[in-house]
């Protein structure tokens, strides 16, 4: 392994282990998952990762979804700190720009707040909303889009919703470096949670799907029975 591939913590208990370590530091990985899944959760497990080390992250939300709203439920969980929102954790909302305007006013949005923020933690949740206001473009924007991340010293997480039986979404995945998918399934009237890294590039990452749970302190866990 050469020394300049560098690797940063996932903030997910249990994943670090699956992946050596963590995300290659720059990459661009997808989190994919229908409703319920612990996409958004995970999300912030990353950021609050960062800002615990000093890193500074940038959350853009495709929702339209005030700070506040947000707050109230990543607030619920033991390793959020509230303190974090508008500091090391800075929150941004695309969804007024994604209804009035056009795929290069956002990606140039996405770039000017990188270039603001500098920061080397970014999420984008969920980046499949978009899909439903461009259509035709919404292939040339994601090839747009990656290819503008990957020019910033940064990880970046896109979620991506799917509906229930869906493994993920094809057309995000071949752009990424990493494919994170969370699921459920019935069992025995209990939904059982899991994680499985599709894809991590220069990664000998755990294969298959691993039990998770989501717990009030510790948000999206990955359970050590399998490996
Ligand atoms: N405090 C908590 N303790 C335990 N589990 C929780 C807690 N809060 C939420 N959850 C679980 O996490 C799930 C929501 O996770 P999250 O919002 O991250 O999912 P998501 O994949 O982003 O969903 P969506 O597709 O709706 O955006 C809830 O459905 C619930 O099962
Ligand atoms: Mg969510």
């Amino acid at each position: 392994m050469p020394e300049d591939f560098r690797r940063i913590p996932t903030g997910v208990k249990g994943l670090d282990e699956m992946v050596n370590g963590g995300f290659p530091f720059p990459s661009v990985a997808l989190v994919a998952g229908s409703a319920g899944t612990g996409k958004t959760t995970f999300a912030m497990e990353f950021l609050v990762e960062g800002a615990k080390r000093g890193e500074q992250g940038l959350f853009f939300t495709t929702l339209s979804e005030p700070t506040q709203w947000m707050l109230r439920y990543a607030g619920q969980f033991g390793f959020m700190d509230k303190d974090y929102f508008g500091e090391e954790i800075k929150y941004e909302d695309m969804g007024l720009l994604l209804q009035r305007e056009g795929t290069e006013e956002l990606l140039d949005f996405v770039d000017d707040k990188i270039a603001e923020i500098m920061p080397q933690r970014i999420v984008i949740d969920p980046i499949t909303v978009v899909g439903a206001f461009f259509e035709e473009k919404y292939r040339l924007f994601l090839f747009e889009l990656t290819n503008l991340l990957k020019n910033w010293q940064a990880v970046t997480l896109l979620t991506g919703e799917v509906n229930p039986g869906e493994p993920y979404p094809a057309e995000i995945s071949y752009a990424v470096d990493s494919v994170v998918l969370l699921s459920m399934i019935e069992e025995e009237g209990t939904r059982r949670k899991f994680l499985e890294v599709l894809k991590m590039r220069g990664t000998d990452h755990t294969a298959g799907k691993q039990p998770v749970t989501i717990t009030s302190e510790d948000g999206v866990v990955v359970l050590k029975s399998r490996f």
